[in-house]
């Protein structure tokens, strides 16, 4: 596996340090910001829960998802990528629209995250599971006709981040979308921009990004997409971005 990880400046140390023995080739982010909700092994014992996942998406956790999924229709025919696992059922319900030919391909870098994901989804269903670094994908260009960002832009330094979006699209066929769930700066009288700016400061210190810049700015410099369109939701807490390519 291909991994592209860098290490943190100190100011984005989390409040405590991260477990011991922790496996070598997991992104630094994720080892020094993440290891309590992704990387332990009590993580998915703790967090697989979606009224927790709904809980901390403010009550928008099946909002947010069916947006995504209404970016693919009721019948899904088509090859997909999704980039990182997500607790709770999104990528089931994802799974259960597959058709025919249509198939899902889901990529993480922590394989406790991939054995997780495993249990959730019927044997029968045409997913596959693979243990991959978004940032270096393996998959050939073009190979996919939609790829599947639900928020993990915001967990990643920015030039993880910028390299995540570069091999979305560069598997993504043209004609193909890029659909991107994430975080996104609330209305200026929003109750919770306040407390939020806060809680991510702590915990999730590179969503605030998507606080000060539009997904936008992260594309690679010269890509040209077919079109962009972009929602806001709960206030403006939430995005969607589509990028057709
Ligand atoms: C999609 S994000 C956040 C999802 C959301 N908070 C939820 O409800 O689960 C979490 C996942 O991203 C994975 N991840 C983080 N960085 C990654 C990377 N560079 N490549 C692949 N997976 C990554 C983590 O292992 C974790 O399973």
């Amino acid at each position: 596996m291909k991994t592209l990880s860098e290490s943190l400046p100190s100011r984005h140390l989390p409040p405590s340090a991260p477990p011991d023995g922790v496996a070598p080739g997991i992104p630094a982010y994720l080892q020094q910001l993440y290891w309590w909700a992704y990387v332990h092994p009590n993580a998915v014992r703790v967090f697989e829960r979606e009224w927790l996942i709904n809980l901390i998406l403010w009550g928008n956790f099946r909002r947010l998802r069916d947006a995504a999924l209404a970016e693919f229709g009721e019948h899904i025919e088509q090859q997909l990528l999704q980039l990182a696992c997500v607790y709770g059922d999104f990528t089931p319900c994802i799974a259960a629209r597959l058709r025919g030919a249509g198939a899902l391909d889901v990529v993480d870098v922590l394989p406790i995250q991939l054995a997780n994901l495993r249990r959730k989804l019927p044997a029968d269903l045409a997913v596959r599971l693979h243990h991959q670094d978004a940032a270096a994908l393996d998959f050939a260009a073009a190979r996919f006709d939609a790829s599947l960002l639900f928020f993990l832009l915001h967990e990643q330094p920015e030039a993880v981040r910028r390299a995540t979006l570069a091999e979305a699209l560069r598997v993504t066929r043209p004609g193909g979308k890029l659909v991107i769930v994430d975080y996104h700066r609330p209305a200026a009288l929003h109750p919770l921009r306040h407390p939020m700016r806060l809680v991510l400061g702590m915990l999730e210190p590179f969503a605030l990004d998507l606080w000060r810049h539009e997904l936008a700015d992260y594309l690679p410099a010269g890509f040209a997409p077919a079109a962009v369109s972009k929602s806001t939701f709960f206030g403006g807490l939430y995005q969607k971005v589509v990028i057709t390519l």
